[in-house]
């Protein structure tokens, strides 16, 4: 199962928040060249560039199916391509992600190489998820070490590459990153029950496995994952506090002042 917008989109109002608060971090400069990246089915790549007045936005994502929802938000100052997260190069103002880095590895050489992206007093802003130690996360892996799906993932299960929060600080301070604001927040959401949590996750945390699973073992695999969940959480509501990172650096201009973190 490749990424799927339905899916994605069902939750979509509780994802505005967190990209209400990363905006909030840029310094809002006209004529800003912008490289969203992971900018999935393009919605808030499109808002980013109508809060950023005479740019020029660029999202990107590796999708094909996401990136097709993305075409009929084209305009003038605002483009979608198919790339890489790994094969962004060129020299950027504002360096923007949005709930996307989760998905790449090896998170202490992506930020140095993230922040080298940045030019001389443009900025790098990021949020990801940081709750992979949620039970949401947590039962995916109990259940994919579990027979029959441990042999048909050949053992494989995801490791998250998110890092503390001190350590993004250190390395973005370490590579030459200033102006920092590192924080994580919790969002408070509130679910109708546990399947919606699933359904969450299954727009999410779950396609990489069902990426590497035979389809005929995705249905079995739902169907354990939402007995677990309803054991866990059998009331409705379900509240579920859902803990981002947000970190924004800028990249220093030769007449900056060097002293200020
Ligand atoms: C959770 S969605 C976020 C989309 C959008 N930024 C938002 O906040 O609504 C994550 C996106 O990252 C993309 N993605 C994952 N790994 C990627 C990579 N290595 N390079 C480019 N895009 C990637 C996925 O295709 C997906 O569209």
């Amino acid at each position: 199962m490749p990424w799927n917008p339905d899916v994605y989109h069902k939750f979509q109002s509780e994802r505005f928040a967190p990209f209400e608060d990363l905006l909030k971090l840029i310094r809002v400069r006209e004529g800003l060249r912008v490289i969203d990246l992971g900018c999935g089915t393009g919605e808030l790549t499109r808002r980013l560039a109508d809060a950023l007045p005479s740019s020029e936005v660029v999202g990107v994502d590796s999708s094909a199916e996401m990136l097709l929802r993305a075409e009929s938000l084209v305009r003038p100052g605002l483009k979608f391509e198919r790339r890489a997260i790994e094969d962004v190069a060129g020299e950027w103002d504002l360096v923007f992600s949005h709930a996307a880095i989760q998905w790449v590895d090896d998170h202490a050489s992506l930020v140095p190489r993230l922040l080298s992206l940045v030019a001389p007093g443009g900025q790098l802003a990021v949020q990801l998820p940081s709750n992979h130690n949620h039970a949401t996360h947590t039962i995916i892996i109990e259940i994919a070490r579990e027979e029959p799906f441990s042999q048909a993932l050949k053992g494989w299960t995801r490791r998250s590459p998110v890092l503390r929060l001190g350590e993004y600080a250190e390395l973005l301070y370490r590579h030459g990153g200033r102006d920092l604001v590192v924080f994580e927040k919790i969002y408070p959401h509130v679910l109708e029950n546990a399947d919606a949590l699933a359904e969450w996750t299954s727009g999410t945390a779950l396609v990489p496995y069902f990426e590497r699973l035979p389809t005929e073992l995705h249905e079995p695999f739902l169907h354990a994952y939402r007995t677990r969940l309803r054991a866990k959480w059998p009331e409705s509501p379900v509240f579920y506090p859902f803990q981002r990172t947000l970190f924004s650096a800028v990249r220093p201009t030769l007449a900056h002042d060097q002293n200020p973190v």
